[in-house]
C-alpha cells in the first residue's frame, strides 16, 4: 500500500496490477476499483453467473498483498454464522466448573450471586466469542479484501446486519461493547440480481454492473488461462460462444465455461472447431438439454 493509505496509485495502476495477477480488467472496471480504494466504499458488483465477480475480489487480494475474509451468503444465513456467536460449550463447562467450586464454600445468598456475576462476566468475555467473517474483516490490523459473496443469496434480514458494519465499519456486542474497526477492510460484495438488494445497503456502495465482456476481451482473457490455445483457435472458440449467448437458453455460457472449452479442446488435440468438434463437446459449455437442442437446430449442426 502507497504512503497515503491508498493501494493504487491511477486507475493505469489498478489495471496493470490486476493483470499481473492474471485478471483482465476493462476501463470500467478498474476505474470503479480505483474509486473504491479512494472512497472507502464497499463495491457492489452485479452480474449474471460466471463473468468473474468472484474472481475480481480473489485477483484484489493478490494485487494488493492482503488476506481474503470471505463470507458466503445462503438462505438461512444469520448473525451467528455472519459476525459473532458465543462459545455455549465452553460457556457451560466454565459454568459447571464454577458450580462445582462455589458448592465447597459457605452456601450464603449473597456470595452466590456475586460468584455468579463473576462467572457471568466471564463466560461473555474474548475468550468465549467465536468470531465469524464480518466481526473478523474489522478487528484485523494489515491489510484486508472482505469478499461478501452472493449476497442476493442471503435472506432481507442480513442486510440489516450488513449495514451497521458497512457504514460504521464497527460491530456493537451487548456483552462487550462497541468494537470498531483499527483499520477498514476493502469491501465487495457480489450479486447475482436474483432479487433487488435494498436501496440502504446500495447506498453505502458503489455499483459495478459486470457483464459478459467484448470478443476481444473475452479472448484475450482465455489466452491468458490457456495460453496454449492459440490465437485462431480462442477466436473460433469466443464467436461459438458469442453465438450461443445471443440464443435464448435457459442458461448461457459464461466466460468459465469458454475457459472450460478452451481446455476441453486443447485436451482433446482439435486443431479447429468444425461442426463435429463443437457437437462433441457441447456439454462443456450448454448444461441444459434443452439448450442443447436449440443450439444444435440454430447452429445447424445436425446437418452433417
Ligand atoms: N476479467 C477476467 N480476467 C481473467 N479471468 C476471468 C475474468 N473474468 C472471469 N474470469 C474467469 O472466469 C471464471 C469465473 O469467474 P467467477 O467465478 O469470478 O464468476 P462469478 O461472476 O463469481 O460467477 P458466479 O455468479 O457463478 O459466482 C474465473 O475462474 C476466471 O478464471
Ligand atoms: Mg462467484
Amino acid at each position: 500500500m502507497s504512503s497515503q493509505g491508498y493501494a493504487f496509485a491511477d486507475v493505469a495502476d489498478v489495471r496493470e496490477r490486476l493483470r499481473e495477477t492474471g485478471y483482465l480488467a476493462d476501463e470500467a472496471i478498474a476505474t470503479t476499483v480505483f474509486l473504491a480504494d479512494r472512497l472507502g466504499k464497499p463495491l457492489l458488483v452485479e452480474g449474471p453467473a460466471g463473468v468473474g465477480k468472484t474472481e475480481l475480489a480473489k485477483a484484489l487480494t493478490s494485487a494488493v498483498g492482503a488476506e481474503l475474509i470471505r463470507l458466503q451468503c445462503y438462505e438461512g444465513l444469520d448473525e451467528a454464522r455472519a459476525l459473532y456467536e458465543w462459545n455455549y460449550k465452553k460457556q457451560l463447562l466454565r459454568i459447571q466448573a464454577g458450580a462445582g467450586a462455589g458448592a465447597e464454600g459457605t452456601a450464603e445468598e449473597s456470595s452466590g450471586s456475586a460468584a455468579w456475576r463473576q462467572t457471568h462476566d466471564d463466560i461473555f468475555s474474548e475468550e468465549f466469542l467465536l468470531s465469524r467473517p464480518l466481526l473478523t474483516a474489522i478487528r484485523r490490523d494489515s491489510p484486508t479484501v472482505l469478499l461478501i459473496d452472493e449476497t442476493d443469496k442471503a435472506d432481507v434480514e442480513v442486510e440489516g446486519l450488513l449495514l451497521e458494519v458497512l457504514s460504521d465499519f464497527q460491530v456493537t456486542i451487548p456483552e462487550l461493547g462497541t468494537l470498531k474497526a483499527t483499520r477498514r477492510p476493502f469491501v465487495i460484495l457480489t450479486s447475482n440480481a436474483t432479487r433487488e438488494l435494498s436501496e440502504a445497503l446500495k447506498r453505502r456502495c458503489l455499483y459495478l454492473n459486470l457483464d459478459y465482456p467484448s470478443a476481444a476481451r473475452e479472448k484475450e482473457i482465455v489466452l491468458s488461462r490457456v495460453p496454449e490455445l492459440g490465437e485462431r483457435m480462442a477466436e473460433s472458440l469466443v464467436r461459438i460462444v458469442r453465438s450461443l449467448r445471443a440464443m435464448e437458453l435457459k442458461k448461457a455460457p459464461s466466460i468459465a465455461e469458454t475457459i472450460d472449452w478452451g481446455q476441453t479442446v486443447l485436451a482433446l488435440g482439435f486443431d479447429t472447431m468444425d461442426d463435429a468438434a463443437v457437437t462433441s463437446t457441447l456439454g462443456v459449455v450448454l448444461k441444459h438439454a434443452s439448450d442443447q437442442a436449440r443450439a444444435i437446430s440454430q447452429l445447424k449442426l445436425g446437418a452433417n
